[in-house]
This record gives structure tokens, sequence and C-alpha cells, in this order.
């Protein structure tokens, strides 16, 4: 069986929930407190041993390029000043996987945007990380899809559950139980098996209330259903669709399990969970945390008043 050591990063939606910020600049790029997002989606497919990326990228994506680029002349500024701590952080960003780019052209959808990856992938397994949401790196999601992969082939994808009411703004499976196996190695997963998928359904029609997040291993037998899908919802050409044709047929590119995650994860495309995600990693910030915390504290004590 092949590893999985190739990570796909889709970032060339137009991000248009976050308007007007996203006009000139991707939002990928919208930092957490001071590291822009992809960098943390980066970090996470380093860290569960993927240090080959493809970005998937689109028009006004050249600052996602720059980052991961040397930046000499910064470089030079700060080792002039003498700031070695700032100099490690920026040379981090260029130094930390071996980063390839294609562009999507138009922004066809998010099955569209994998299907630019196919000779990239060239016929093995490889996981999606969508560039617009990340996952705690204190609770690992990859690793546990990759063991997935490992054990029972096929196509992985990462569900969380959500209130009946949200199901609508989600892909969501239908599921039935796994097979017997050992639990997988991490506290905060646990493993089932997709028998369909349905993009954004109404909660009156939803199979379930586990919903599709933004990561995936897939069987490379996903590029040739892709090329083969319709646009869908919304016109565009949607992944939901071609997992539901590998789900329905396990013979072409292997069975589609679900790792359902209750891990912290943040998402970041739009504005009211990017304002989430910002306080909850600035609370746990070592060189921040303690004041901001206080401060935040007083804040609400007084009725959002200082
Ligand atoms: P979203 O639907 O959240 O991204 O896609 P969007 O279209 O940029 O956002 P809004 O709805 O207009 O605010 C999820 C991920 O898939 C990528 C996006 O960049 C994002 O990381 N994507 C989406 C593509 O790469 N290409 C597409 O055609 C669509």
């Amino acid at each position: 069986m092949v590893e999985v050591r190739k990570a796909v990063i889709p970032s060339a939606g137009l991000g248009t929930r976050f308007l007007p910020a996203t006009k000139a600049t991707p939002k990928e790029m919208l930092p957490v407190i001071d590291k822009p997002t992809i960098q943390y989606v980066v970090e996470e497919a380093v860290t569960a041993g993927l240090t080959d990326v493809l970005m998937v990228t689109g028009r006004n994506k050249r600052p996602l390029e720059d980052h991961f680029d040397r930046a000499a002349e910064l470089e030079e500024a700060l080792a002039a000043k003498g700031d070695e701590a700032r100099l490690e952080q920026v040379r981090a960003s260029s130094n930390m996987a071996n980063v390839h780019y294609v562009r999507q052209g138009d922004p066809k959808g998010l099955g569209h945007a994998v299907l630019k990856a196919a000779s990239y992938v060239n016929g093995e397994p490889f996981a999606v990380l969508l560039g617009d949401d990340f996952i705690d790196e204190r609770d690992p999601l990859l690793p546990a899809m990759i063991e997935v992969r490992r054990r029972y082939g096929g196509s992985v994808v990462g569900l969380i559950e959500v209130p009946e009411e949200h199901i609508h703004m989600y892909g969501c499976a239908a599921v039935k139980p796994a097979p017997d196996g050992p639990a997988l190695p991490f506290d905060h997963t646990s493993l089932i098996q997709i028998t369909d998928l349905v993009e954004k359904p109404a909660a009156a029609q939803a199979p379930s209330n586990l919903a599709v997040i933004g990561r995936y291993v897939l069987d490379p037998a996903v590029m040739d259903v892709l090329a083969e899908t319709p646009p869908g919802r919304g016109g565009e050409i949607q992944l939901t669709d071609a997992l539901r044709t590998l789900a329905g047929n396990p013979d072409v590119g292997g069975p589609v399990h679900g790792v359902v995650f209750t891990g912290r994860r943040y998402d970041t495309g739009n504005p009211i969970d990017y304002l989430k995600t910002v306080v909850q990693l600035a609370v746990d910030r070592p060189d921040l945390g303690k004041e901001f915390r206080e401060w935040l504290s007083d804040y609400v004590r007084e009725g959002f008043q200082i």
C-alpha cells in the first residue's frame, strides 16, 4: 500500500464572505494573531508527515507564494538588528515544506480545484486540507485519517457533529458502523463508514447530523470520478458529488470511511468564526494570554464598556 505523502491545499476561492478584506488579499492570508491562516494549515500537514504540498491558487494569490518564499531583504534587515527570534520566524515559513503551486483559473468549485492537482498527485493517495480552517495541534486529526487509509485503503473524510439547524451549511454524511477493528489511537476521533453524501441538505432531508469538514484523505481514483462529475449545487463541481460516487461504488476506489472528530477546530472563512478563533488562540498564547485574559475578563465584567 502506497503511503500518503502529498497534501493538496485548495486556496483559490473568492472569499466573498470576507469582503472587502479579500478584494486584493486572499482570505487564507488573513492573520490569526500574527500568523496567516495558511501557515497553520501547512504546519498541520507537515506535522502529519506531509512535507510535499500543492497549493491550488487563483487571482490575487501572489501573497501566498511570497509567504512561503525566502524574503532576502527582510532577513538581512533582521540580521543587521540582531533580532534572531524574528529572523527564525521569517525563515521558518520558507523552510517548512516543499510547496508547489497550480492556478485554478476560474474558481468552478472545490472538486474542480482538486482536479487541478491530478498530475501532481500522479496516482498516489493524497490529503486535502482546505485553506481556511485548521485543527488544533494538540488534537491531531490528519494522522488518524492517514491511519484509516493504511488499514482499509479507499478514502477518508473528516466529520463533526453539528446541531440539526446548522446541517444545511455543510456536506452531510449517511453512515453505518465501521467494520470491527482496533479503536483509533487518538482520543478525540472515532471511525464510521460512509454510505452516501448530500451537499448542504435541508434539515428535514439530512441523513444525519454529521457534517463534512475540510479534511480528506483521498484515493487517486477520485480524479477520474471528478473528471466525469458534472457541475452540481451552485453550478460548481462539487467534491462531495465525486465522493458520493465513490461511496456508492467501493469497487472503484475502495470504501469511504469517516473519522468523527471532537477535538478543537478553527474556521476562519467567515467573520464570526474568525473572531472566535482569534480570541480562543489568543487566550492560550504563552506570551499574550495572561494579559489578554485579564483584559477580556474586565471587559465582560464591565458589560463590554471599557
Ligand atoms: P469556500 O466556499 O469556503 O470558499 O471554499 P470561498 O468560495 O472562497 O468563500 P466564500 O463562500 O466566497 O466566502 C472552501 C475552500 O475551497 C477553496 C477555497 O479557497 C477555500 O479554501 N476553493 C473553493 C477553491 O480553491 N476553489 C473553488 O473554486 C472554490
